[in-house]
């Protein structure tokens, strides 16, 4: 029966992508022609790459087949271009007319020569590098959009500005958030029907979420959807005024902490647009503070507590902002497990008939697949191992908890943890075998409900203990059975079968975006520095070359002159590397951040990666009794472990502070964390979060670990 059922799948697949072969191969097509008609029609133009996902539904599935199993041995370097900053790289570039538009850390952008590297021209937002502090998950940027000859870039400070695609000059600004709250914007905008689209982040330090669409040509405001109520419950003149009046309003208590601390629910990445049913679908986020008992501690009268729109798919009209209809992940979310990630549309035989589908795969482990035109949940199933939930149940579209996941009396080991079964990093679906790539992983974390009077010293905004998790592993044993939990895998799902087809075992989790193509390869960077390209049918791996950093932002593909490129961008940073998720014991130089494209028969090479053994000395000797020590990681781990890694010891992109030169005196050290002499390298003032005291013993904590992991000609 179900052998049946996948071989008649499989049949009305090549039928879809017969046809979508058959489309007429389209005129090239320049920055200034790119508009909603030609998004649509991007496989009519194999060789440019419009939007974010390459088209509106976000596959991430290349028509280009020229790079194949036949070929793929024979790939090589085309051109690497660095860029100017290092930190986290993220963005997927967009290439149209010979010319690549791709984003860094710090929100900056550079159109690059597609054939060459060679730059055009670059454009640098100038943020106040201070605000990377409210950078939950460092200061990525995950790329552009571009419509009539006008590029637009989202930045940390949040901002959307348009650019020429001509010469990089700055066509129009707006400020989409009140810059005196913590938010950021990492997501690349997508624009549907003369509108840019935007969300934003910050759920981790308290904001209200929301997306705002503003007219291309002008940058005149459109509408705006708020993802949490209104603090007071009061209309806010905006889109989604109705949709909280007859639906959110009553899934919030009438006290709690989302009314100071904004409730959360940002939208920061995921965005899909259906042209023919005129619908987009946004993700949104976590709830802010996290814990959903301090947040929202009781269901109003007559009302549930579900919390809307947490950690839900949002289906809008893109005119004005209307809602049409939506479905929450996790109600009532207290895990962080957004439902920002990747939104993908594909039209799928289901039990013999033709579905248009929205998928998803959100942090907290199960793979939806939903109608995307009434919102009907057609199936909800594990792609990861997890424990918060046995199920869900179709009837209801609920998860089916663990009653224990909830922390209520006892600390809870939540599998996943706050960072996902699936982060931000792109899957891709292949028409041609039907299924979806997933970057999964395993990434446990301890939650606890944070002490009592503990809110205001907390840095991030969660109302958990953040220094309980991943709690103090003092003993080397620990800290390895701790490593070993973390795994990462690449899962071929197919959402027919509603199971695993493949997988790829890796050592790290935080593996980067897939890419499917017509060549029957996907291809997927890693965390451990290497790019790979697998048979999209099997996963046989066809193709290895290293990065030199890890390539996690999912790669692309266009055309030029007859030649299939594979680019991708490569750099140290993002959330997991920082948070201590990759210790290195060497540092390469340069520290930038990288544009990589591959060629068949490509001969350029990487430079020289330059690596230098970390000189392990403490800048001085351990001081401090072991209460003031003890003090110390508790303040390190709430307040710079997000950075400067857990156990201090860095990721790699951010100094290691063991082997820095100011923790070794006192002065020095207050200067930086307390005096904000480094604001402007990204390192804010502490001052007001700790005081100096507080300090000093963050500083005992620091040279305790350096004097722990020293060299041993050092420690004596
Ligand atoms: C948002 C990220 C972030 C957070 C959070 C953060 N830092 Fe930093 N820190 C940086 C960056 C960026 C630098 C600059 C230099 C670099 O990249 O190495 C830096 C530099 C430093 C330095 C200077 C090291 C030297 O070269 O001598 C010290 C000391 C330091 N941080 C301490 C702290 C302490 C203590 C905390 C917590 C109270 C903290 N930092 C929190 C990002 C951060």
């Amino acid at each position: 029966m179900k052998l049946r059922w996948a071989i008649m799948g499989g049949a009305a697949l090549l039928a879809l992508s017969a046809c979508s072969e058959k489309e007429a191969a389209l005129p090239a097509i320049t920055a200034a022609e790119v508009d909603g008609a030609a998004i649509a029609a991007a496989d009519g133009r194999p060789g440019v790459w419009l939007s974010h996902g390459r088209t509106y539904s976000e596959q991430r599935y290349s028509p280009l087949n020229q790079i194949n199993a036949d070929t793929v041995g024979d790939l090589g370097l085309a051109w690497y271009a660095d860029l100017d900053v290092g930190r986290g790289m993220e963005a997927t570039p967009i290439v149209v007319d010979g010319v690549m538009y791709v984003t860094s850390a710090w929100s900056m952008v550079y159109a690059l020569d597609a054939k060459t590297g060679e730059r055009k021209w670059t454009f640098d937002p100038k943020v106040d590098k201070s605000r990377g502090v409210f950078a939950c998950c460092d200061v990525v940027n995950r790329g552009v959009a571009i419509w009539q000859g006008k590029v637009f870039v989202g930045t940390i400070d949040g901002r959307l500005i348009a650019l020429n695609a001509s010469d990089g000059s700055v066509a129009w600004e707006q400020v989409t958030v009140d810059q005196s709250k913590p938010y950021t914007i990492t997501g690349a905008p997508r624009v549907i029907k003369g509108k840019v689209v935007i969300g934003n982040g910050g759920a981790e330090l308290g904001v209200r979420g929301y997306i705002t669409a503003y007219d291309a040509v002008t940058g005149e405001k459109a509408w705006r959807f708020y993802t949490t109520p209104n603090p007071d419950k009061k209309p806010d003149g905006e889109a989604s005024d109705k949709a909280f009046a007859e639906k959110g309003n009553a899934t919030w208590s009438d006290e709690g902490r989302w009314r100071t601390d904004g409730g959360g629910g940002t939208a920061w990445d995921a965005m899909a647009y259906d042209p023919d049913l005129d619908i987009m679908y946004v993700g949104t986020g976590n709830g802010s503070p996290w814990n959903y008992r301090l947040r929202s501690p009781s269901a109003p009268e007559g009302g549930n507590n579900d919390n809307l729109f947490l950690s839900s798919i949002l289906a809008l009209k893109p005119d004005t902002g209307e809602y049409v209809w939506h479905y929450q992940t996790t109600p009532s979310d207290t895990w962080d497990y957004t439902a920002t990630q990747h939104i993908m549309l594909a039209d799928l035989e289901i039990d013999g008939q033709t579905r248009k589908v929205a998928m998803q795969a959100p942090k907290n482990g199960f793979f939806y697949v939903l109608d995307r035109e009434t919102g009907e949940l057609l199936s909800a199933d594990a792609f990861q191992k997890i424990n918060w939930a046995t199920g869900v149940d179709l009837a209801t579209g609920r998860p089916i908890e663990n009653p224990a996941a909830r922390f209520a009396d006892s600390p809870f080991e939540a599998v996943p943890g706050p960072l996902g079964s699936h982060n931000w990093h792109p899957m891709a679906f292949s028409p041609e075998t039907g299924l979806v790539y997933i970057p999964a992983h395993t990434l446990p974390q301890i939650f606890t409900s944070e002490q009592p009077g503990a809110k205001g010293q907390v840095y991030w905004n969660t109302g958990l203990e953040f220094a309980a998790a991943p709690g103090p592993t003092p003993d080397e044993a620990m800290r390895k059975a701790a490593r070993a939990a973390l795994k990462g895998q690449l899962v071929a799902w197919d959402p027919v079968a509603k199971k695993p087809r493949w997988t790829v075992d890796y050592p790290s989790p935080w593996n980067g975006g897939v890419l499917a193509t017509a060549g029957g390869l996907v291809f997927q960077g890693s965390f451990d520095t290497a790019l790979r390209a697998y048979d999209a049918a099997t996963g046989e791996k066809k193709w290895e070359t290293n990065t030199q950093y890890p390539s996690l932002s999912g790669p692309m593909s266009y055309e030029i002159d007859g030649e299939q490129y594979i680019a991708t961008t490569a750099g140290w940073g993002t959330a997991f590397s920082l948070t201590g998720g990759a210790p290195i014991d060497k540092v390469g130089t340069p520290e930038l951040g990288r544009v990589i494209v591959y060629k068949v028969g490509g001969k350029a090479e990487l430079p020289e990666y330059l690596t230098m053994e970390l000189d392990r000395t403490p800048a001085g000797p351990s001081f401090g009794a072991p209460q003031q020590i003890g003090l110390g990681q508790v303040l390190y781990d709430r307040n710079c472990l997000v950075c400067h890694g857990s156990l201090v010891v860095s990721g790699g992109a951010i100094q290691d502070l063991r082997w820095a030169q100011s923790p070794g005196d006192k002065d020095s050290f207050r200067k930086v964390v307390l005096e904000g002499q480094y604001a402007s390298a990204g390192m804010a003032s502490f001052a007001g979060k700790l005081t100096a005291d507080e300090a000093e013993a963050v500083r005992s904590y620091i040279l305790f670990r350096a004097n722990e992991d020293a060299a041993p000609a050092a420690a004596n």
